[in-house]
């Protein structure tokens, strides 16, 4: 039984990872923390959860755990970190704190100097369905942002293939649950409801650079990004529409089989048939990536969904674990 433990447990993310793991036949859940909740039990804040005590970061055990989650914000999350590795407890960490390779393009991007940039070369970038041959071997992994998952999963195959012949336009939307649980006034009810908002838009959101990360380490010459994200008056889910140049000469079925072949025999990405346009209800509450595809003029429209707590963040972080300590890729998860 591998022995776990969740930092950041009152968050959107930290309380999916608990139902999660609270269900996984492989785990157990030695500690749970939370400074605004510690003494109290999960349910206090979620009734439907599972009735975890929580307890103050500083009182985790560390010596009597496996794996440690970092549900935390970026910044809070690697000081955390080093203290587990430095114990032998292998991490997974879901802020951005170790997912840029970069320590300057994190300062730039995030505000803050890395807290340990030492450790950025060693962290295994947690897209699992390519990364899934890093994983057994490593003791950190940094589980990728929700927007990059929904664009990366879908970019890849032609990516890969050396099919793109210009710049991608990616146009994602989100949940509101993306922006966690502190309220702000962008995301207010008040603010959220019945409307719908870019944000960021261009080249200008912190998942840009991670996004462009990801195009280039699977291809040499990467081209161009517009990203811009959307906030979307539904509580979680995330669907990209992503614009595709192709080269000349492909047709819509080989495109179609192209993805059939990568993804074969990837258990949590699903190809739609021919027709059919991804949507939120085809992914939330699930722990897959579900891709449509669309050629017209020469553009490949791919329709990517994922929930953003799940694929986004704890399903994707459970499917790593899995990998890491060679259990079944879906274990938990189904
Ligand atoms: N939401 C998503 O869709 C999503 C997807 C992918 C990745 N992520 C990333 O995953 C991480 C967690 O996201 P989330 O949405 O779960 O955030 P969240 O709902 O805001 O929860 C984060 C939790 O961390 C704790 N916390 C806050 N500040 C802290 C500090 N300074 N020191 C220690 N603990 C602190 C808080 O709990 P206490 O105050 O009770 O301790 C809070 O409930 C973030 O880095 C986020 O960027 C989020």
């Amino acid at each position: 039984m591998i022995q776990a433990g969740i930092f950041g447990t009152s968050g959107y993310t930290g309380y999916e990872l608990a139902k999660i793991l609270d269900r996984h036949s492989e785990v157990a859940i030695r500690f749970a923390t939370s400074r605004s909740l510690a003494g109290k039990l999960l349910t206090s804040l979620y009734p439907a959860g599972p009735d975890l005590p929580l307890i103050r970061p500083v009182d985790a055990p560390l010596d009597e755990v496996d794996v440690v989650f970092l549900c935390l914000p970026h910044a809070t999350a690697a000081p955390v970190a080093v203290e587990a590795l430095n114990k032998g407890v292998r991490v997974i960490d879901l802020s951005a704190d170790f997912r840029l390779k970069d320590a300057d393009v994190y300062a730039q991007w995030y505000g803050n100097q890395h807290p340990a940039p030492s450790l950025l070369s060693e962290a295994v970038y947690g897209l699992t369905e390519y990364a899934r041959d890093e994983l057994p071997q490593t003791r950190l992994v940094a589980n990728p942002g929700c927007y990059p998952t929904s664009v990366l999963l879908a970019v890849l195959p032609v990516l890969q293939a050396d099919l793109v012949d210009g710049k991608i336009i990616a146009d994602s939307k989100s949940g509101v649950s993306g922006a966690g649980r502190t309220p702000k006034t962008s995301t207010h009810f008040v603010q959220v409801d019945g409307n719908f908002s870019p944000y960021k838009i261009g080249r200008s959101h912190r998942h840009l650079p991670e996004i462009e990360q990801g195009l280039s380490h699977w291809h040499q010459n990467p081209p161009g990004l517009i990203f811009s994200p959307h906030l979307l008056p539904v509580p979680r889910g995330i669907l990209s529409t992503i614009y595709v140049p192709i080269k000349d000469g492909w047709t819509i079925s080989e495109l179609r089989d192209l993805y059939l072949q990568t993804y074969e025999n990837q258990p949590f990405v699903h190809i739609l048939p021919d027709g059919e346009l991804a949507t939120l209800a085809h992914a939330n509450y699930t722990n897959h990536c579900v891709i449509g595809l669309n050629l017209t003029i020469g553009t490949l429209i791919l329709t990517s969904a994922i929930d953003n707590l799940l694929k986004g963040a704890a399903g994707q972080a459970v499917q790593n674990m899995n990998l890491m300590f060679g259990l079944g890729e879906t274990a938990g998860l189904l």
